[in-house]
């Protein structure tokens, strides 16, 4: 039986305006979930809460190690693939980084500088280094958007399989919906500052990416898209 890790309850963000109104989210040990909704609907507004980035009003519970990937990769342009994976680490352990190059499909890459790399191996660059640690939660926004369409479903792809290999507990924020059932356990709708439905993504993993093709997954896709 796994335990939940992630509680909120009752939270509010207020800005100029309410942003986050009365959320309630649970996270189980192991889960993969997804928050989508359209653009200002306080998506990011949330994971900053899950990170302590920032603090709202309402109960929290979360675990103490928190990884944490941005769309814009956010890595340091003056490191090598292995400083920034490194970085974050107690002490530098030469077989842990290389096992992490390769888990990254980043072999051969491990000296070069950001700006060397290309946009997908960035991104896989800024979830190693989240993952690093050894998060107990790993948060991601919007991590693929900012690559052309191609290069986002080779990383979905890539992340799909990813997911297997490690052992951790995931919140994804997104407005791709494929990429979400893709991934997820369960789909959350955001509306608004509310967290308004909740989709069970009823395949089992390991899934196979043209699982996106199928009657079932354009069905909830479908439904998913009427909800927002
Ligand atoms: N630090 C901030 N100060 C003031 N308003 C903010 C701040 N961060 C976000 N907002 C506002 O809160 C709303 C939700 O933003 P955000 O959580 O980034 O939405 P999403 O990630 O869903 O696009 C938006 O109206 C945005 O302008
Ligand atoms: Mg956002």
């Amino acid at each position: 039986m796994s335990h939940t890790l992630v509680s909120v309850k009752g939270m509010n963000v207020h800005f100029d305006k309410p942003v986050l109104k009365d959320i309630f989210l649970t996270v189980k040990k192991g889960e993969f979930v997804s928050i989508v909704g359209k653009s200002g609907v306080g998506k990011s507004t949330l994971l900053h809460v899950l990170a302590g980035i920032h603090k709202g009003d309402g109960s929290l519970r979360t675990p103490s190690k928190v990884g944490f990937a941005f769309q814009n990769h956010s890595l340091f342009p003056w490191m090598t693939v292995n400083e920034n994976l490194s970085f974050g680490l107690d002490e530098y352990q030469d077989n842990e980084v290389q096992e992490w190059v390769k888990l990254l499909e980043l072999e051969g890459k491990e000296n070069h500088y950001p700006m060397q790399l290309s946009g997908g191996q960035q991104q896989r660059v800024a979830l190693g280094r989240a993952l690093a640690t050894n998060p107990a939660l790993l948060l991601l926004d919007e991590p693929f958007s900012s690559l052309d369409t191609h290069t986002r479903q080779r990383m979905q792809e890539w992340m799909m399989d990813f997911i297997q290999k490690i052992d951790t507990t995931t919140v994804l924020v997104t407005h791709d919906v494929e990429e979400a059932i893709l991934l997820s356990d369960r789909v959350l709708v955001m509306k608004d500052g509310t967290l308004e439905k909740e989709f069970v993504v009823p395949f089992a993993r390991p899934r196979n990416a043209d699982i996106r093709y199928s009657e079932p997954f354009q069905k909830l896709k479908k439904e998913i898209f009427a909800s927002y």
